[in-house]
């Protein structure tokens, strides 16, 4: 037997006892005639104690030669601690050691397995087994497996069946780009890792399995972000004979479940807002609402004296910063200097001061009296001692331009306490979206996503208009969850294929095996995918979903513990009947 307790469980009431222990050598404290060491498992930290006087001098030799993230087993009584630690559950205590067993010695850590390590990025990617010993890593990792059981607790309690879909599937050019691999028994053809269980639930419906989940690993090679891995999880959901209030009702109830079970936090009806509402006020749509400073449109009370920049654009809005009439001169063109920076790209931003006293001043005052200014004051709800920033041009590049505006001031006004929770959901967006490079319509959401009841016939006349019957659950400025009610006649099908370019060849060639299925009695069907990792951080209180991943991959997609993704070897290459031909 290895161990009789763990290390975090001996109190008080256990003194007097002989125990066993297992763990790693957190800290040795070498007093010459005592020696104390921390010994630390997934439960905690127990001190054990050598002391000349009651221990013999070969254990006290024996432990002399201990290191850190040595594993040892020891035997002994638990005694009460002369200086008791209040800060760990086992400080009452220690075990005055009997005996010691060295399971495996360790080399010295490249980093220090303490919860502020010494540690880089790179250096604890690449040591990630080391970095897992570390409490936060530790206790996150713990913290998604609480959050995917009660996931599947709740579904399946709510008579949802989980089932496995395949991960070799096929290639489609809708979407991100996929990762492929290569087929040996087919020379020349490839599988590829599928972007979601997308075709899957939906053929699971038309199966008659009514109410699918899985908890799944998608896959899709994009650019890489804190809230974006290669490979991912989905909670991925679909239901037949469902409205989209159906679907809606179900997952708020699954999302209330979660924080509640695990943050303690009772939400009761999430509010709704059309994508439209959301890009108007927050020129987003996956708004923080968590704050407000939402957008004031000035284009009314901005566009009828000589002010040309105005005059000329599309859209002037503006947003209120609480408080910001405190800014100097210098900050306010640090704020300045700040929109402006490539990654933002806005040409210049116009500011007014909201005074005290009631009395506005502004960088255009010399075309814009105080009557104008307070109308301004007005349409983006500024109070005396806030500074209004205003931003002009075409509406879809200048509302990014101020939503990240407002990002990065409510983040620095600590506007978006991770403790505080502001769910919503973002309905009726555009079924379809003009994309520049390829001169023609992408699905907003994806392919199967109906439009709204009677937007079919707009269809021919203005695409762009046409609404889906897609839906996003947002939870404080996070896209957790997207999902749609879904095409399930061929003719629809067929047609929105070809809306999005593909020839009636092209989609049999890729969607045949759906189109097909939908002649053999496809029942009406929707469904959502959250992203679990996304979840998980948000309800953990952060961002960076690297942080609640195992084994997550750097930002060109690599996995430095392992190398990966690496060269393969001639005679795989020539298995495969691949020939590398690299670009230089
Ligand atoms: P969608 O593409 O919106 O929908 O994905 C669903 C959710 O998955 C999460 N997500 C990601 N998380 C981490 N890294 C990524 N690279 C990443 N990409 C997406 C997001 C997102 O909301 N099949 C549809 C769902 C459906 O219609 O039912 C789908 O995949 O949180």
């Amino acid at each position: 037997m290895y161990r009789s307790h763990t290390c975090g469980e001996l109190r008080s009431s256990d003194i007097n006892n002989t125990v066993t222990l297992s763990g790693w050598v957190q800290k040795v404290r070498d007093k010459g005639f005592m020696i104390w060491i921390d010994l630390r498992d997934r439960y905690g930290i127990t001190q054990l104690i050598f002391d000349e006087e009651r221990t013999s001098s070969a254990l006290i030799n024996q432990a002399k030669t201990l290191g850190r993230e040595f594993v040892i087993q020891i035997k002994g009584t638990v005694i009460e601690r002369a200086s008791k630690n209040p800060n760990i559950p086992t400080g009452d205590v220690e075990i005055l050691v009997s005996e010691l067993q060295i399971l495996n010695e360790a080399l010295l850590p490249p980093f220090t397995i303490e919860d502020e390590t010494d540690g880089g990025e790179e250096l604890r990617m690449k040591y990630r087994y080391l970095d897992i010993r570390r409490n936060p890593v530790r206790k996150n990792l713990i913290f998604r497996s609480k959050v995917s059981m009660a996931v599947r607790n709740y579904l399946s309690n709510e008579g949802f069946i989980e089932v496995e879909t395949p991960y070799l599937i096929k290639s489609t050019p809708e979407g991100a780009r996929d990762f492929v691999v290569p087929s040996r028994m087919n020379a020349g053809q490839f599988y590829a890792l599928p972007q979601s269980p997308q075709t899957f639930k939906q053929l699971l419906m038309i199966g008659g399995m009514d109410k699918y989940f899985q908890i799944v690993k998608c896959f899709r090679d994009e650019d890489l972000r804190a809230d974006r891995q290669p490979e991912f999880t989905q909670i991925d959901c679909e239901m037949a004979f469902v409205e989209q209030e159906d679907i809606l009702t179900a997952f708020e109830g699954l999302t209330r479940h979660l924080l509640k079970e695990i943050n303690g936090v009772e939400i009761h009806k999430f509010p709704r807002m059309t994508f439209d509402e959301a890009m108007q006020k927050y020129g987003n749509d996956k708004p923080d609402i968590r704050f407000g400073m939402e957008f004031g449109e000035l284009n009314e009370v901005s566009q009828h004296k000589d002010f040309n920049i105005f005059n000329q654009a599309e859209l002037v809005v503006g947003i209120a910063i609480p408080g910001g009439n405190s800014y100097s001169r210098k900050d306010i063109d640090k704020l300045v200097e700040w929109v402006k920076r490539p990654q933002i790209g806005a040409l210049g931003m116009v500011y007014v001061r909201c005074n005290e006293d009631g009395s506005y001043k502004s960088s255009v005052d010399k075309f814009y009296d105080q009557d104008d200014l307070a109308t301004w004051a007005a349409k983006t709800k500024a109070k005396s001692g806030d500074l209004i920033c205003v931003l002009s041009g075409e509406t879809n590049k200048v509302r990014p331009q101020l939503s990240a505006l407002r990002m990065e001031l409510a983040e620095r006004l600590n506007l978006r306490d991770p403790k505080v929770f502001a769910p919503l959901w973002v309905v009726d967006f555009p079924l379809l979206e003009w994309d520049e490079d390829s001169e023609r319509y992408h699905a907003m959401h994806h392919p199967f996503t109906s439009p709204k009841p009677g937007q079919l016939e707009l269809l021919a006349t203005n695409p762009g208009e046409v609404k889906a019957n897609a839906y996003d659950l947002v939870l404080n400025g996070n896209e957790i969850g997207g999902g749609s009610i879904r095409i399930h006649d061929k003719k629809t099908q067929a047609l929105l294929f070809g809306y999005l370019g593909f020839t009636p060849e092209e989609a049999k060639a890729q969607f045949g095996f759906l189109m097909n299925a939908f002649e053999y009695g496809a029942p009406p069907h929707g469904g959502i995918a959250f992203g679990l990792d996304r979840l998980v951080a948000i309800l953990g209180g952060q961002e960076t979903i690297r942080d609640f991943i195992a084994f997550p991959k750097n930002n060109s997609g690599r996995d430095v513990m392992i190398d990966a993704p690496a060269t393969i070897d001639a005679m795989q290459l020539d298995e495969l009947n691949l020939k590398l031909n690299l670009k230089s």
